[in-house]
């Protein structure tokens, strides 16, 4: 996926010093390269009946939305505390340094409902598989996750404790 490597930006030492940002906006701005990589991220889930697409806040919106659209599945926003209205149910999870948390509507998924999980960047892996976890304590199936961008010196894949598939347009 050569318009990732072309069109996102590198950002040393932001939010904090360390930290090499992935700079995703130049890749949204740029319609047909935004438009191939949905296509490739929606790729592996063709025909496999997708009830819902449950993007992560806030990057994993944007590509989490329009896989849905793209696959005539329903979006379901995973968000960050305190965002939705009750009733929700939450899963904490850890961070390099403290705690975070993520929460879905209580009824915004049917058991059995088949789901894939969507963020932009895989990182240590703490955010995709906490999302996983809360996705299937609503009693639904995780029939996947896809990223645009998975960095693999941090790991995050070996955090990943679902048997389903775990799919990145590009690693770096
Ligand atoms: C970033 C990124 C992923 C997560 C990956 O989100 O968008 O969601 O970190 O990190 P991990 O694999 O180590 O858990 P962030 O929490 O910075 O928030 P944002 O999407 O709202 O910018
Ligand atoms: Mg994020």
């Amino acid at each position: 996926m050569q318009a990732i490597f072309d069109l996102v930006r590198d950002v040393p030492d932001f939010p904090r010093p360390g930290i090499m940002f992935k700079d995703i906006t130049p890749l949204l701005a740029d319609p047909a390269a935004f438009a191939e990589c949905i296509d490739a991220l929606c790729a592996p889930w063709r025909e496999q009946g997708i009830g819902a697409v449950c993007g992560i806040e806030s990057r994993g919106f944007i590509f989490g939305a329009a896989m849905a659209q793209a696959l005539s599945a329903g979006f379901v926003p995973l968000r960050k505390a305190g965002k939705l209205p009750p009733p929700v149910v939450g899963m904490d999870y850890g961070l390099e340094y403290g705690l975070d948390r993520l929460e879905i509507g209580t009824n915004a998924l049917a058991p059995g409902e088949r789901v894939i999980i969507v963020d932009d960047v895989l990182a240590t892996g703490g955010t995709l598989d906490a999302a996983r976890r809360l996705v299937e304590r609503l009693g639904a199936e995780v029939v996947g996750a896809s990223v645009a961008i998975e960095l693999p010196g941090l790991n995050g894949r070996a955090r990943w404790g679902g048997t389903a598939p775990l799919h990145a347009l590009a690693s770096y």
